[in-house]
């Protein structure tokens, strides 16, 4: 319970709508009570005057009845329709607010996060949690404070007519609050149960769509329906416990109220013999039972609706109240172009045991191209991850001007900065959005757009689409190759015009004679900026201003294409293997 106290801000925020709605739900009870009361007047009025030997006009009487009847009925309903408008209508803000700050957090926290949580785990906090937290903003308190208002009225009234009945009718209540405090706490671990394989079931079918070529090439499409069958099957399972539960609770609830009007009528026909009520006042009673039927017997699903909502709640706060590590702390401009130093950098991944890099220092100014090359898992990618500030190193320091990179000002450094990375992604939307994607669009003119797609030798396949630039891609739109969604993630990079560019084995796609080409139009304007460039072909770094030989976290050799080549060592092994290589190619 104590979790749903992180949306009581949003209940300060809509203060005046909730007060007004607290308000609409008096009032409406307040008609609610005034029905039998009026009713039982009526009852015992025309009893006296039967009594009395007066003559009864009965068509007046039943019209009297009807129309004040109705008209509290009216009066009441209006109400209730305020009470609605105004309470869960004040929920569906909340959701609005709610999934607006869940998402945000989501845009803040860092790359760690979404190691550890899966896809289908942060859709489902977003919807179904936060649905479940609306039904307790919404429907959970709104009854709850009918509930409360009714009962006080009721039982006030039922006070004035006889202590003594009030007494014997509401002895069956405890048993039933007993009852539903049991049931709803068993259906409180039912449901976090379901909730837990919901998420299951999603993440298992989310990542069978992603992964839906390997799922198809590897033939393992009824091995993936048989488990994403077996957790609908669990999934249902406990809903169906959860459901029968649910369907033992109301009847039970109304066979309480049933017992209360039996008591009413017992001890209040006792009573009237006595003459210490009257008739009237027995139909009040009855009525009042009634009247508190609906409230009692929703007790049970508004507690199973709080319950669920603290569940959820608890859930979203384990994301809403984790700090982002790597964030916007300082206003500090950020010189990049005086070049960026790592000074005796090492990392290690979160919850991992060995450290990926150990000990790297180098330095890149503007001008110059420094490249990086080394077997897979030497940690190339990691060193793009930290120059890209998507980690900060566990020991050593990124540097400019002497200074540590925290203590500069993330979203100037981040501005100045365009990586490719290994694995590139592009959005459903057409090819001209995704290469303006970093870059506020109103600066970019198409000739931008051309220049860039030029450089990254992209454009001549993009101009073979009808659509041109307008061009959509992804589920819904045209598949590019590898090579050319690696093309046009170059081409969205150089549009940033960065003060440093990373290229993390981004032209892996692409054949040699097409790399070239591109770096060759790199190289060009190379003045403007600091590059680094990841690769394992030899052919593509020759050129570099320097050249880093990464193994295993370390460096082993570093220096210029022909210093290393002199060396013999690492560098110069590799280079001999890939023109082998390179020879049986053209042999062959
Ligand atoms: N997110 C991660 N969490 C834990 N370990 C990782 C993560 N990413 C990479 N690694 C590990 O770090 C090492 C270096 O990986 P990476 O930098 O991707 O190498 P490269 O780009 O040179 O192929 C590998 O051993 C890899 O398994
Ligand atoms: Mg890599």
């Amino acid at each position: 319970m104590k979790s749903l106290r992180y949306i009581n801000k949003y209940f300060i925020k809509y203060k005046w709508r909730f007060a007004l709605g607290i308000l609409f739900t008096i009032i409406s009870n307040y008609f609610g009570v005034q029905m039998p009361a009026f009713f039982s007047e009526s009852i015992d009025r025309f009893q006296n005057q039967i009594s009395s030997n007066e003559p009864v006009n009965y068509l007046w009487l039943a019209l009297e009845l009807g129309g004040i009847y109705m008209g509290f009925s009216l009066l009441k309903g209006f109400f209730l329709f305020l009470m609605r408008q105004t309470i869960i209508v004040m929920s569906r803000y909340i959701e609005f607010d709610l999934k607006k700050e869940i998402y945000g957090q989501y845009q803040a926290l860092d790359q760690t996060f979404y190691k550890q949580n899966a896809t289908g785990d942060l859709m489902n906090r977003i919807s179904e949690d936060v649905g479940l937290v609306r039904m307790y903003a919404g429907p959970g308190i709104m009854y709850t404070i009918n509930l409360a208002v009714s009962f006080i009225l009721i039982v006030g009234k039922m006070i004035s007519i006889s202590p003594s009945l009030t007494l014997f009718v509401l002895l069956p209540l405890p048993i039933m609050s007993i009852l539903i405090y049991k049931v709803s706490s068993t259906m409180n671990k039912m449901s976090l149960e379901v909730q837990k394989e919901q998420s299951l079931l999603s993440t298992l079918a989310q990542e069978s769509f992603a992964g839906i070529r390997i799922i198809k090439a590897y033939q393992r499409e009824d091995q993936t329906t048989e488990k994403v069958s077996q957790s609908a099957e669990r999934y249902k399972k406990q809903s169906m416990r959860l459901v029968l539960v649910n369907a033992f609770f109301s009847p039970t609830i109304i066979f309480l109220i049933g017992l209360s009007s039996m008591i009413a009528i017992y001890y209040g026909g006792l009573l009237t013999f006595e003459k210490k009520m009257t008739v009237g006042g027995i139909v009040a009673f009855i009525m009042y039972v009634t009247n508190l039927t609906w409230p009692f017997a929703s007790l049970g699903w508004i507690s199973s609706i709080i319950q669920r909502a603290a569940a959820s709640q608890q859930r979203l706060n384990e994301f809403l109240l984790r700090k982002p590590k790597i964030k916007n702390e300082t206003d500090l401009s950020c010189p990049l172009d005086h070049g960026l130093i790592l000074d005796k950098v090492s990392f290690r991944y979160p919850d991992t045991e060995v450290d990926v890099l150990k000990n790297i220092s180098f330095s890149v100014k503007k001008g110059e191209t420094l490249a990086i090359i080394g077997p897979t898992g030497s940690g190339k990618s990691t060193i793009c991850a930290l120059l890209a500030r998507h980690f900060d190193p566990d020991s050593g320091h990124l540097l400019i001007k002497d200074i540590a990179l925290p203590k500069y000002s993330l979203t100037d450094y981040r501005r100045q900065l365009a990586l490719v990375p290994q694995d590139v992604f592009l959005f459903s939307d057409s090819i001209a959005n995704n290469l303006k994607f970093g870059v506020e669009q109103e600066n970019l003119s198409e000739q931008d757009l051309t220049d860039a797609c030029k450089k990254a030798h992209v454009l001549h396949n993009i101009q073979a689409f009808q659509d041109g630039f307008q061009t959509i891609l992804g589920e819904r739109g045209v598949n590019l190759s590898g090579g050319q969604k690696q093309r046009i993630s170059i081409a969205r990079a150089l549009l940033r015009n960065p003060q440093l560019l990373i290229l993390d084995d981004c032209l892996s796609a692409v054949d040699t004679e097409t790399e070239e080409i591109i770096l060759d139009e790199l190289q060009k304007d190379t003045q403007n900026r600091a590059t680094i460039i990841v690769s394992h072909r030899i052919s593509s770094i020759r050129n570099a201003s320097k050249i880093i030989v990464l193994d295993n976290g370390k460096i082993v050799e570093s220096g210029t294409h022909e210093a290393l080549l002199t060396q013999k060592g690492a560098y110069f092994d590799m280079y001999q293997f890939q023109l082998e290589q390179e020879l049986q190619v053209k042999n062959t």
